[in-house]
């Protein structure tokens, strides 16, 4: 028999649990999307399920895959679409997945191949309870605010990788028109930027959400500086520890069983972990993918990489060829 549990305070995710080790490739659809829309956290507990068969289960939902190519994770699946979690003991704070990046897939799956017997909990918490409980000051102070990420771009990924050679400002202009950086020159060197709603809508709610990397930044880098407001100033300390504080009230940490899988909304759920104390422990599976089941009208559908693994198209937009030939020929 199949029970479906709401969320409530101690729990922030929709449980679906089977008693008797049905079969997790046995669920509807129907049974699933409806609900990770409403919820953006689904926990299914007591499937059954391999590799193979999780695998076939998460392709119904995700119409590609991404790579977290962040050290020290282990290749699960030949493919690579599966890969082990962060394998360090370190606890990290709240962060949706490849949030840092204009890619940031939709949908991170965890799986639990073998739990931890002690501590190793992940930790699950809904941005739109955060944004919710943010002083009501605050949340102004943030509307219509963004986060900024910049990174160099190192030369070579211009004369190596395009094959141009070192790109004047018109050929940067050109490139940052058709993809999700703006290029500047700055001091001799070339920085990529990309900026987010600071308070985003996530992708299946009408509420905004916080989600982004300021909290991994602030409490597990020690940085400042990634991410930025849009303008290039420094976000204050006052707001990531109120954001802080409110996360940590609402947090969850879910204590994992063996078949344990996770379902996250990455575009509204944050996750995090506590300290590990045996890597080896502790098996959990990960997938991050983007979702199948957007609107036909949903604007991210134009989103490149929502159609190819190709860095070049993804980095420098779907033209990036033509223009570097074009660039070639100057
Ligand atoms: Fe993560």
């Amino acid at each position: 028999m199949i029970k479906t549990t709401h969320p409530e305070d101690s729990r922030n995710y929709l449980s679906i649990e089977s008693d008797d080790g049905a079969a997790l490739e046995g669920l509807s659809d129907a049974d699933i999307i409806p609900a990770f829309k409403q919820h953006g956290a689904l926990l299914f507990r007591g499937f059954r399920f391999d590799l193979e068969g999780l695998s076939r289960f998460t392709a119904r939902f995700c119409s590609r895959f991404v790579r977290n190519e962040s050290g020290r994770r282990s290749q699960v699946s030949a493919d690579g679409t599966t890969q082990s979690v962060n394998l360090g003991t370190e606890p990290f704070p709240l962060h949706p997945e490849l949030s840092r990046v204009p890619w940031r897939p939709d949908i991170a799956w965890f799986a639990c191949a073998r739990p931890p017997s002690l501590e190793g909990e992940t930790l699950v918490c809904d941005g739109v309870r955060i944004a919710e409980s943010l002083a009501g000051t605050t949340r102004s102070a943030l509307q219509g605010r963004s986060v900024l990420y910049t990174e160099e771009t190192p030369m070579g990924a211009f004369t190596d990788w395009l094959g141009i050679a070192p790109p004047d400002d018109e050929v940067l202009a050109r490139l940052s028109a058709e993809s999700p950086f703006r290029f500047q020159r700055r001091d001799g060197r070339i920085f990529r930027q990309f900026a987010r709603a600071f308070l985003h809508r996530p992708l299946f709610c009408d509420q905004t959400a916080f989600g982004n990397f300021l909290l991994f930044a602030r409490y597990m880098l020690g940085t400042q500086e990634f991410p930025t407001f849009e303008d290039g100033s420094i976000i204050p300390d006052e707001i990531a520890d109120e954001i802080r504080e409110v996360s940590d009230q609402l947090t969850v940490a879910h204590r994992w069983q063996s078949g344990d899988v996770l379902m996250l909304d990455n575009s509204r759920f944050l996750h995090g972990r506590n300290a590990v104390r045996d890597p080896a422990e502790r098996q959990i599976w990960t997938q991050f993918g983007y979702a199948a089941f957007l609107e036909e009208d949903d604007p991210r559908l134009a989103e490149p990489w929502r159609y190819t693994d190709d860095a070049l198209e993804i980095f420098f937009g779907p033209h990036a060829r033509d223009l570097a030939a074009a660039a070639r020929a100057v």
